[in-house]
């Protein structure tokens, strides 16, 4: 029976009955192009390794890197960002071993670029992997907090991009948050001719404790042994400062802007790419990956569903790219593999 009395004049259930009308309103999408896959690298010969807190990724050698940067090539996504693994025997106070040109990432970056000089290698400037006590930079000796050194950490900084650089990587992404790294990143590349090597600033890093995999995954949990980054990555319960950051890596010259963690900061990349209209990154980080991957393995999440959700969410919040350890599934499923 027809209900009788006034009609909804507008009805937004019309344009979601059909398919075809539900596409042409469609306002956001996500594609190949969206993506950057982050991968870690081990040193040596034939050796995998899993992430017991990150179901599914594995720490590879750059023989077994090979296949991946292949078929990432394949499916169309454009970029790749290293983290490397360094061994106890690397890892010093002063992490020399970040600007090693034999280094781990160097031989890495060189031999993709040979391999395959149409992917786009990114890789990470940060002092955490070759610190003995894990931090992102250089810890005051004379302080009994462990104060990590702002200016003096710019210099180790500037000598690793440079190095990654001379390698061959596309882009350099300082994820440190030291005040001032960007400015002296990009004068040390200039410097060195290097006027095309782009940045990618991770502008808005917060100190979250979304990354736990992650420093699993590298290997940098034991080091940091309880210690945090709260003298550095920015307060969880800041907006502003968020925007102010993004702000000083322009000026700064940054090229391309991270957010990150994802999701719970979906509002900061909102604002981000409103206020400032920048090229606006965010980065889904190990946690999020994590807990999808913890949910749809108890059959509590359906797979493909929810992480495609996740994904598209970004680009509705406005990043123009994702960093997300998801980016060959979507990739793949945006194929229509299975
Ligand atoms: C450190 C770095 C971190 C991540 C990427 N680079 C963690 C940290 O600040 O300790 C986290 C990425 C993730 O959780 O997926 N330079």
């Amino acid at each position: 029976m027809r209900p009788t009395g006034a009609f909804p004049s507008t009805r937004m259930r019309r344009m979601r009955r059909d398919d075809f009308s539900r596409r042409l309103m469609r306002e956001s999408t996500l594609s190949a192009d969206d993506l950057i896959y982050p991968v870690f690298v081990l040193d040596g010969q034939s050796r995998t390794e899993v992430v017991a807190s990150m179901p599914g990724v594995e720490r590879v050698t750059l023989d077994r890197l090979l296949p991946v940067a292949e078929r990432a090539l394949e499916l169309g996504v454009p970029a790749l960002a290293l983290f490397p693994v360094i061994d106890a025997a690397g890892k010093t106070p002063g992490a020399e071993e970040a600007w090693n040109p034999d280094g781990l990432v160097p031989r890495v970056v060189s031999e993709l670029k040979r391999r395959f000089p149409e992917l786009g290698v990114i890789t990470d400037v940060a002092l955490d992997p070759y610190t003995s006590h894990g931090q992102d930079g250089l810890i005051d000796p004379d302080d009994p907090r462990g104060y990590v050194l702002n200016d003096e950490t710019l210099e180790a900084l500037a000598k690793q991009a440079r190095c990654h650089a001379e390698a061959g990587a596309d882009v350099v992404a300082p994820s440190d948050m030291m005040d001032g790294r960007v400015a002296r990143i990009r004068a040390e590349l200039d410097e060195g001719g290097f006027i095309h090597t782009r940045i990618l600033a991770y502008s808005a890093k917060y100190a979250s404790s979304f990354y736990g995999p992650f420093r699993d995954a590298v290997g940098s949990a034991a080091n940091l042994a309880g210690g945090d980054k709260y003298t550095y990555q920015m307060d969880p319960a800041n907006s502003d400062e968020a925007i102010r950051e993004v702000a000083l890596d322009i000026a700064e010259g940054a090229d391309m802007f991270m957010v990150k963690p994802g999701m719970p900061y979906l509002d900061i990349v909102r604002r981000v790419k409103a206020e400032l209209g920048v090229p606006t990154y965010v980065y889904q980080v190990s946690g999020e990956y994590a807990m999808l991957r913890a949910a749809i393995a108890n059959g509590w999440l359906a797979e493909r569903a929810c992480i495609m959700e996740a994904l598209l969410a970004f680009k509705r919040a406005g990043a123009d790219g994702i960093l997300t350890y998801f980016a060959l599934d979507a990739a793949r499923w945006l194929k229509g593999g299975a």
